[in-house]
């Protein structure tokens, strides 16, 4: 089969907040870039975060960057690594006005500064009190912030594949990555990305589970593209699920609402959160609420016929501090919940939302895995930033509005460091290797020819199911040890999916088979990983690890204070160290954690 070779100095997979940063980066470099993307730039995923991006700027009152850092590291449970937590804190104020520059809309202050509200974790003075970090616009800030890098990419001339799904990396003998294949899914036609740098941006993978934030595109597609390709895959058993998705929507409510002075309350009307956070309340961590959300339903207090969600208040705020502040949440509580949050409580649950860990970076963007005695090696030539990336500055529970901060941070640093890269390289581009691209075209022809093979919707949910009951909010050693079995077994399916009636499908049919590929990666990666850490840490709380004076909140740091690497050759693990070293401050020390 010929195949087109299009020829690049850097090829960027994903248009999200992240790719469209990288992509600034380099095109005002004048590299010959291209972004390939499954959807329009404006609507990849970033579209959906709502409530804003944190950076200590103290423009309502006073903030620091070290501050910041701290309940980042609070925040991640201490899994975090702190050299890239506070390069990630000390450079949010200079992208967030480099952002403005582009401009972003924010919403302003009385004096015309960017609007700052509250969110959950961000606290002043080394966890006194909330803080006001989140610079907002509106209740849409990812969706300003897409439309703003977007412009600015046109601008630079960045070319856009608009609706091509990337297949593979390729590497050749050295390890170096030379681009990708990608299909257009509009016409089925398969060509190969030849480039010096890869750049891989393409989001979350949490269509892993059945009741999910996120949307259908987040597919883990680079996750599954590194995992094939030997990087392995970091802190998999890490999963946020947001306290306020729409109870049976799974539409975001964001965390905005109780930025804003939102309420949880329970059957009784009680607000729960003092009793599990005493001094911050509903703008504990999202773990931290999580948890508590789930128990007040499990010990009854649920609301509604079933009791299993509980209801968030904002009836007591001003209407016009609603239409203004968070015009798109009424919106969706009216669309989804069927009701008017001027008037009525929200019923919400928590929902999974966020992948903390992803492809091992270090916090230039650049890909590191370990090899031998050597403790950690660049990738020649690959990048990652943004969700599918693991800098690691989440750890074990991201903080609500670190997200976009991470996409902007390590998005330009990533580009950064892809510059610097090209501009010493002169050499032209290496050949590329055709058992690289035959192995691709392979995984394509199978899903043409496969035969009595399984159907791709009944795999795919059998997949969310097992993941969702056997990996939530809380996890249970014998379910943890069951679920790697059924997941193995739906593996062994997604390896014999089939398109049914190939002679009529579109190739939205192909695509949903293909990405079910790269969510199983993920799905077999997670479940390995939690399964094997016998401690709780963050977002991971198990049954069999509770809080004791040994090990408070259940952590184990003499054993485990160490990252997870998931390798999917062999379904092995492996283990590194956490930097516990910063870059010019003192190491935030280890302690229990409380709110
Ligand atoms: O709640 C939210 O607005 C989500 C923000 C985030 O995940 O960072």
């Amino acid at each position: 089969m010929s195949i087109t070779v299009r020829t690049f100095d850097a090829v960027i997979v994903g248009a999200g907040g992240a790719g469209l940063r990288a992509a600034i980066q380099l095109s005002e470099s004048g590299f010959k870039t291209a972004v390939l993307t499954k959807v329009f730039p404006t609507r990849s995923h970033t579209v959906a975060a709502q409530g804003g991006v944190a950076a200590s700027l103290g423009n309502s009152e006073e903030d620091h960057w070290h501050w910041h850092m701290y309940d980042t590291v609070k925040g991640s449970d201490w899994l975090g690594d702190q050299d890239a937590i506070e390069f990630m804190c000390r450079k949010a104020n200079e992208c967030v006005i480099e952002l403005e520059h582009y401009g972003m809309p924010f919403d302003r202050t009385d004096q015309g500064k960017i609007y700052q509200r509250p969110f959950g974790g961000h606290m002043s003075n080394f966890g006194e009190k909330p803080v006001r970090r989140s610079c907002a616009a509106a209740d849409r800030t990812g969706h300003a912030m897409l439309h703003a890098m977007y412009q600015r990419n046109v601008k630079a001339n960045t070319q856009f594949f608009v609706e091509w799904m990337a297949l593979d990396l390729m590497r050749d003998a050295d390890g170096e990555v030379l681009g990708v294949t990608a299909m257009d899914m509009e016409t089925g036609e398969i060509a190969v990305f030849h480039a010096k740098a890869t750049i891989f941006a393409t989001g979350g993978a949490g269509r892993i589970f059945h009741s999910s934030t996120n949307a259908f595109i987040n597919t883990g597609d680079g996750l599954g593209m590194a995992a094939r390709a030997g990087i392995p895959l970091e802190d998999m058993e890490f999963w946020q699920f947001h306290p306020t998705g729409v109870a049976g929507a799974g539409v975001l409510i964001t965390e905005g609402v109780r930025g804003e002075g939102g309420i949880l309350r329970n059957a009784q009307g009680e607000p729960f959160m003092a009793r599990y956070a005493p001094v911050a309340k509903d703008l504990a961590s999202r773990d931290v609420v999580s948890r508590a959300m789930v128990t007040e339903i499990n010990e009854g207090r649920g609301c509604g016929p079933h009791k299993d969600f509980v209801l968030l208040d904002i009836t007591h705020l001003e209407p016009a501090i609603i239409m203004k502040r968070l015009p798109g949440i009424r919106e969706i509580a009216i669309q989804f919940a069927g009701v008017d949050p001027i008037k009525e409580q929200i019923p919400v649950v928590p929902t999974c939302h966020y992948q903390m860990g992803g492809i091992p970076t270090n916090y230039h963007g650049q890909v590191v895995v370990p090899q031998g005695d050597i403790k950690a090696v660049v990738v020649p030539g690959f990048y990652a930033a943004g969700e599918c990336a693991c800098a690691s500055v989440h750890g074990a529970n991201r903080l609500g509005t670190n997200s976009l901060l991470d996409l902007l941070v390590f998005g330009k640093s990533a580009g950064e460091t892809a510059v610097e890269e090209l501009k010493k390289s002169s050499r032209a581009h290496k050949p590329l290797p055709q058992s690289e691209i035959d192995r691709s075209l392979a995984r394509v022809d199978r899903l043409n020819t496969q035969k009595d093979g399984a159907n791709v919707h009944a795999t795919r949910l059998a997949m969310q199911r097992t993941m969702q009951n056997h990996c939530g909010v809380f996890r249970f050693a014998d379910k943890l040890k069951d679920g790697v079995q059924k997941i193995l077994e739906v593996e062994k399916d997604v390896c014999r999916v089939e398109i049914a009636d190939k002679s009529k499908v579109f190739n939205t049919a192909r695509v949903e088979a293909l990405e079910l590929e790269n969510l199983i990666e993920v799905a077999v990666a997670t479940m390995t990983s939690a399964e094997a850490r016998k401690e709780s840490r963050g977002a991971h709380v198990r049954d069999d690890a509770p809080d004791t004076e040994q090990h408070p909140n259940g952590r184990d740091d003499g054993n485990w204070l160490r990252h997870t690497l998931w390798y999917k050759d062999g379904n092995r693990l492996d283990y590194k160290a956490v930097k516990l070293t910063p870059l010019t401050v003192d190491t935030i020390a280890l302690k229990k954690r409380a709110y």
